[in-house]
């Protein structure tokens, strides 16, 4: 976890819309916005601990792709072999630096590098474990299909992915239902309808979700062997994919 303790006011007072960017502003109130927002998000990082001490080979790299302020990269460098090497990538600057900053905190064996940069255009290789929590969804569609091809290329022999999404259902009142329950938790964690309403009409077209199946069938299209669901909180969902 980050030092970061600003509550998330950003969708508070009345705006005109304007597409959601992981600049500054979003960076300095992170923390707080993805615990109120992602349901399951603290199961998920104890799962990157269960992950990293089970799945973390002896001098591989680990890569958390989308790494933001750095929750997910502190987890799993916390519990991997010292002889592991840590790599975060993102391409907003605002995260980056601050992720930077929490990550010279923490006194774990296992080196680390901090990148800016699109994942994208990131080469895996040698990895045991790769993290992707939340970052595929923000990626153009046509593009996805690909950065799992290169990371299931750069996968190890008994190394994993972590991929978590916002998902959709192709069955309409499952879909509804799903939403509805999600926005009650939402307000359940202490934001208004005005604050729901806003942040969705910022996130559409920008946070485009697939349905379960497609990430089943992308998975497997990359040479992912074994499929499991490891979390699923409402229209939040976590898959490990093995080779
Ligand atoms: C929802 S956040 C990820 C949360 C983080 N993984 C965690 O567990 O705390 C998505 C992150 O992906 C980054 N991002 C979006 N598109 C990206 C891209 N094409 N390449 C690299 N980073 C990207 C954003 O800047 C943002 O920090």
């Amino acid at each position: 976890m980050s030092d970061n303790k600003q509550t998330d006011k950003l969708f508070a007072t009345p705006m005109s819309t304007a597409p959601f960017e992981f600049n500054a502003q979003v960076a300095d109130v992170f923390d707080n916005m993805i615990q109120r927002s992602v349901p399951g998000y603290g199961f998920l990082m104890d799962v990157i601990g269960v992950v990293a001490q089970r799945y973390g080979q002896e001098d591989s790299q680990c890569y958390d792709l989308g790494s933001s302020l750095g929750t997910a990269t502190l987890r799993l460098r916390q519990n991997l072999p010292a002889s592991c090497h840590v790599i975060g990538v993102d391409n907003s600057a605002a995260m980056v630096s601050r992720c930077q900053h929490n990550m010279a905190r923490d006194n774990s064996q296992a080196s680390y590098e901090i990148r800016q940069q699109n994942i994208q255009d990131t080469e895996i290789s040698n990895a045991s474990i790769v993290i992707l929590n939340f970052t595929l969804q923000f990626i153009e569609d046509q593009q996805r299909q690909a950065i799992l091809n290169d990371i299931s290329a750069g996968i190890k022999p008994g190394g994993v992915l972590l991929l978590a999404e916002k998902i959709r259902f192709d069955n309409e009142q499952q879909q509804d239902l799903q939403v509805d329950l999600y926005h009650d938790f939402k307000r359940f964690q202490g934001y208004s309808d005005l604050e729901v309403a806003q942040k969705r009409a910022a996130l559409e077209n920008v946070l485009v979700p697939n349905t379960l199946e497609q990430h089943r069938q992308r998975l497997q299209e990359a040479g992912f062997k074994q499929i499991e669901v490891c979390m699923q909180c409402f229209n939040f969902c976590a898959l490990l994919a093995f080779k």
